[in-house]
C-alpha cells in the first residue's frame, strides 16, 4: 500500500511519516517542493533522517531510504502540480503542509497555502480516485472560545485572532464539504519529542520563546538590566490549561486515527495532562532570563515597553487568555478500538516545560542568534548543511 503525504519535510509531517514507517509495511510518496523528483527526494530523505536521529529512531533510516520517495509538487498549484497518473494507487492522503505564519503582511500567502492549498489537495485526492483524506488542522480553530471544545468541524462564526486560525477554519470547511472520506486531525501546541526533547520547528512554543528573547535583548540594549527587577504584564489567564503535546504523541495519535478511526470525524490530538499557563509561562520566562510576568486582563495600563511584549506574543492569545480544554472522545475511542498503546497523556510536572525550552535555547546559544533554529531548519530541508 502507498500513502501520499504533504508536509513530510516539516515538523509534524516528518513525525507522522516516521510513525507510518514504523507501524506499517507501507510505502510513502511525499509531495515535496523541488525542481524534480530526485532533488525533492534528496531533501525529503535529509529531513526524515534528521528527524529520525533527533528522535532516537536512527533504526528507521533504512526504511526512509527504501520506502519513501518524493513527488515534486506544490500545494498552491492546481492539483498540487502533480500528474496523478504518475502515482501508484494511493491508500490514503495525509495533508500536513501549511503556512504557520500569522502576520498581516503574509495574509495572501497564508490564505493561498492553507485555503487554496486545502482545495488543491482535495482535487488531487479526487483525481487519484478519492482515497481517504487525513487533514491536519489545529485545535486552535477554537479561537476565542472557552470551556470544553468538542470534536466537531470548525465554526466559521468563532472569533479568531489571526490569519492562521481563520485560514485553518476555512481549510477544515473545504475538507468537510469535499465528499471524500475525510478525517480532521487537530494537534494543539506541538512541542519536542517526549524523550529526547528535540524539535525541528520554531513555531508555537518555540516562536514564543524566540519572541521573549528578542524582547529581552531589545530592552537590555535600551535600559540595561531593568528586566531583572521588573515583572512585565502579560494578558493571560494563569489558571487556563496550556495544551502542550509532544510531537511523537501527535504522530502516534494521527496514525492511529488516520488508519483506524471512523471517517467524517474530527480528532483532537491534545494532551489532557497539559500544564497550566501560570506554571508553564513562568518556566518559559525564566528560561529566557525574564522574571515571571504579572497577569492582567487588558492593556489599559500598558507602557510602551509592555506593549512591545504584547505585540510580540499577540499570536499566542488563543493559547494564553481563553481557558479551554479539548474533548478527546473520538481520538480515545479510535485508540481503544485499535488496541494501540494508550498513554495519551503526557504529564508535565514542574520543570518539564523548562527542559523542553532549554533544549531549544541551546540551539540558539550554540549559534548566538535567535534565528539559528530557523536557519538550521532551512539548511537541512534544502540539503545545504
Ligand atoms: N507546529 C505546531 O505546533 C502545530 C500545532 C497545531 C497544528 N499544526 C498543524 O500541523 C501541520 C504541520 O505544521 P508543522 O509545524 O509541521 O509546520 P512546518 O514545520 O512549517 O512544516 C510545513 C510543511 O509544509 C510544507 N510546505 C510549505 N509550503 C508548501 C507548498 N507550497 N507546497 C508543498 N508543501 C509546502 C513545508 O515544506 P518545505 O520543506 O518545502 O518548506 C513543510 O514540509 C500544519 O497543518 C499546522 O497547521 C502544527
Amino acid at each position: 500500500m502507498t500513502h501520499l503525504l504533504t508536509g513530510a519535510t516539516g515538523f509534524v509531517g516528518a513525525a507522522m511519516a516516521l510513525e507510518l514507517l514504523d507501524r506499517t509495511p507501507d510505502d510513502l510518496r511525499c509531495l515535496v517542493r523541488g525542481p524534480d523528483a530526485a532533488a525533492a527526494t534528496l531533501r525529503l530523505h535529509n529531513a526524515l533522517s534528521h528527524a529520525a536521529r533527533l528522535y532516537d529512531r536512527a533504526d528507521l533510516i533504512p526504511a526512509i531510504a527504501g520506502r519513501t520517495r518524493a513527488v515534486a509538487g506544490d500545494v498552491t498549484e492546481p492539483g498540487c502540480g502533480v500528474d496523478p497518473s504518475a502515482l501508484p494507487p494511493v491508500t490514503a492522503v495525509w495533508h500536513a503542509a501549511a503556512s504557520l505564519r500569522f502576520e498581516d503582511r503574509y495574509a495572501a500567502e497564508i490564505h493561498t497555502m492553507n485555503v487554496v492549498g486545502a482545495g488543491n489537495v482535495v482535487d488531487l485526492a479526487k483525481a487519484l480516485g478519492g482515497p481517504p483524506l487525513n487533514h491536519v488542522s489545529t485545535a486552535y480553530v477554537a479561537g476565542a472560545r472557552t470551556g470544553t471544545v468538542t470534536e466537531t468541524v470548525a465554526d466559521p462564526a468563532v472569533r479568531t485572532h489571526n490569519h492562521y486560525e481563520r485560514t485553518k477554519i476555512e481549510g477544515e470547511l473545504i475538507v468537510a464539504r469535499s465528499g471524500l472520506d475525510w478525517r480532521i486531525l487537530r494537534p494543539s501546541i506541538v512541542i519536542g519529542h517526549s524523550r529526547t526533547l528535540a524539535v525541528t520547528s520554531y513555531s508555537g512554543m518555540y516562536g514564543f520563546l524566540s519572541a521573549l528573547l528578542v524582547f529581552r535583548r531589545t530592552v537590555e540594549r535600551n535600559f540595561g538590566h531593568l528586566l531583572r527587577f521588573k515583572a512585565i504584564p502579560l494578558i493571560a489567564d494563569p489558571d487556563a490549561p496550556l495544551d502542550f503535546v509532544p510531537v511523537d504523541l501527535v504522530a502516534r495519535d494521527s496514525v492511529t486515527v488516520g488508519l483506524h478511526g471512523p471517517s467524517e470525524t474530527v480528532y483532537h490530538l491534545t494532551n489532557p495532562a497539559a500544564p497550566f499557563v501560570g506554571g508553564a509561562i513562568a518556566e518559559l520566562f525564566e528560561s529566557t532570563g525574564l522574571r515571571p510576568p504579572r497577569y492582567v486582563t487588558g492593556d489599559g495600563q500598558f507602557t510602551s515597553m509592555d506593549r512591545k511584549l504584547d505585540d510580540a506574543v499577540e499570536f499566542y492569545s488563543s493559547y494564553l487568555a481563553y481557558a479551554k480544554t479539548f474533548d478527546r472522545a473520538n481520538t480515545d475511542a479510535a485508540a481503544a478500538a485499535a488496541v494501540v498503546r494508550t498513554d495519551a497523556e503526557f504529564p508535565m510536572p514542574p520543570g518539564t516545560v523548562r527542559r523542553f525550552a532549554d533544549w531549544y535555547l541551546e540551539l540558539i546559544r550554540a549559534d548566538g542568534r535567535v534565528s539559528a533554529p530557523a536557519r538550521q531548519l532551512f539548511a537541512y530541508r534544502t540539503g545545504r548543511r
